[in-house]
């Protein structure tokens, strides 16, 4: 089969012919329709990621839809290595399969659980957003940042404010459901300012990180000094990815001061069934036409070209075998 096989970290796939892999217990065949080139299957390819390949070389892409052998559209992730799923065939656990329903199309099937799911996860499992609270996007102008906006929507943020660096998808951002729209591209000093001046008018209770890096840093100072308190407001920072730097500089004192709790998400941090299992309702949001996910089909025999060329800013790159 043609597929598309990483041989060295941070070189492109390249397309070429790999064995076809055989289901073993508790797995089954994919045939593979559409798979999204998201931040995940870039940094496991680059080797940057915690759940990068251990052996290479290897198949690349992580999650996609396809068809089971008795013909269902679904959607699946886990591809067992040395498999991916940039290829015309994979092996998946049987148990990561979910039906794809007849309104959402096999490259939408592919793009959507990986954008959604970030925030879906944040909020609803990792945060346990409660209804009215306002909830602070960092990095709101990607893939992901974008759907984040309708995703504290759906589950029921009073507030939702969008912070980014990208000036011109920032103004699309209040059309998407955002309240307020504010620039990470400004000095520590003024973002810190803003951010402050955010949170005593409209104190923010969930912080969505799609950045980390010095605009961490800036953003938890926002919760320093809230003063000695009858109860404590509980406020919740969600790290999901990490794209201005994998490392932040964590003050001390907003954690002292306010009811500041610190989680992740992603990998590890969230159980495989709350991620299958949330997304019947990841497909309800493809229900709305105005869904923020806008990509781009490649055909994977151009995966090699194709893998570091830059998008157009909030545009997902799927590769159709
Ligand atoms: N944990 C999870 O469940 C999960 C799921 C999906 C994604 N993620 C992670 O979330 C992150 C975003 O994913 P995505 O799909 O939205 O990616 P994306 O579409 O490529 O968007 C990347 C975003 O990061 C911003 N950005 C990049 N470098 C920056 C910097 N130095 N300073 C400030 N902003 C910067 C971009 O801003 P511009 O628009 O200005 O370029 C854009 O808003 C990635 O780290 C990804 O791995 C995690």
């Amino acid at each position: 089969m043609k597929a598309a096989v990483l041989h060295a970290f941070g070189e492109p796939p390249r397309y070429e012919e790999f064995p076809e892999p055989t289901a073993g217990p508790g797995e089954v065949l994919l045939r593979v329709k559409a798979s999204a080139l998201t931040q995940l299957a870039r940094s496991t390819a680059r080797g940057s990621h915690y759940a990068r390949p251990t052996a290479l070389p290897c198949g690349v892409g992580v999650d996609g839809a396809g068809t089971l052998p008795d013909g269902t559209r679904v959607y699946a992730n886990g591809p067992r290595s040395p498999y991916g799923m940039m290829g015309e065939l994979t092996v998946v656990p049987r148990d990561r399969c979910v039906p794809v329903p007849e309104y959402v199309d096999d490259v939408r099937a592919a793009a959507l659980p990986n954008a959604a799911l970030a925030s879906w996860l944040a909020l609803a499992h990792r945060t346990k957003l409660a209804p009215g609270e306002t909830v602070l996007i960092l990095g709101a102008t990607g893939v992901a940042g974008k759907v984040a906006i309708r995703v504290a929507r759906h589950l029921g943020a009073g507030r939702v404010v969008a912070a980014g660096r990208n000036e011109d998808v920032l103004k699309t951002l209040p059309g998407l459901g955002a309240d307020a729209t504010l620039s990470l591209d400004q000095s520590d000093d003024a973002l810190a300012a803003a951010l402050a001046k955010e949170d005593r008018e409209h104190p923010i209770d969930v912080v969505v990180d799609f950045v980390w890096g010095p605009a961490a840093g800036v953003a938890l100072r926002t919760f320093t000094g809230r003063g000695h308190v009858e109860s404590v407001r509980r406020a919740r920072y969600v790290s999901v990815g990490s794209m201005a730097g994998p490392v932040a500089p964590v003050p001390s004192e907003p954690f002292r001061s306010s009811g500041l709790e610190l989680v992740g998400s992603g990998i590890g941090s969230v159980p495989v069934s709350a991620v299958i299992g949330s997304l019947p309702k990841i497909w309800e949001l493809a229900r709305a036409p105005d869904l923020p996910l806008s990509t781009e089909s490649v055909p994977l025999a151009s995966v090699a070209e194709a893998w570091d060329r830059p998008e157009p800013g909030g545009v997902r790159r799927v590769f159709v075998p």
